[in-house]
């Protein structure tokens, strides 16, 4: 288990996607988006996956994908939201890379996201109640897992990208 990512936590909506592709262009490393491995693996949506396999079942997909990066090239990871939940996740991402946590404000994240329909957790009347539960639920444990924190709110997301570049330049001198 030798792999040095780079992985972006945080919240549904905080960016980490759009600014994984420009900070791996940035870099000149592979961009993976752990949603996108977990999709090809199960041969599923994400929405078709909690629909189909229960929470449980893709959270078992998501922790396999994201151990299987241990013997990949050292890439931008964007991870999805959830990837906290599991110790054992917390664990992999802090052994394998730089864990760089995106933080955005429910409100802001919601009004990103638009429609939620992509989102199982978020879908539904409550999209709002439930991000603010959720967010709040694991704000902590974004924090405890992160090595570098980059507020978002009100940045674009080259903004964004430009202050992750530079975290990495500087955790790499
Ligand atoms: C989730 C976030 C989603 C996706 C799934 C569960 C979560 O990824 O993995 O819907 O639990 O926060 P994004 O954060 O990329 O939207």
């Amino acid at each position: 288990m030798s792999a040095r990512h780079v992985f972006l936590i945080g919240f549904m909506g905080s960016g980490k996607t759009t600014v994984a592709r420009i900070v791996a262009s940035a870099i000149g490393r592979p961009c993976v988006d752990l949603d996108e491995e977990i999709e090809r693996a199960l041969g599923m949506s994400v929405a078709d996956a909690f629909v189909r396999l229960g929470e449980p079942g893709f959270r078992a997909a998501e922790h396999d994908a994201l151990a299987a990066l241990a013997t990949a090239e050292p890439g931008v990871v964007a991870c999805g939201g959830g990837v906290v939940i599991d110790p054992r996740n917390r664990a992999l991402l802090h052994e394998l890379g730089l864990v760089v946590y995106l933080e955005v404000s429910a409100a802001e994240a919601l009004a990103r996201i638009g429609d939620t329909a992509s989102r199982p957790l978020l879908a539904g009347s409550s999209g709002a109640l439930a991000a603010t539960t959720l967010l709040s639920a694991r704000e902590s444990l974004y924090a405890a897992t992160a090595d570098v924190r980059v507020d978002t709110s009100g940045s674009t997301p080259e903004e964004v990208a430009a202050v992750v570049t530079h975290a990495i330049q500087e955790a790499a001198s």
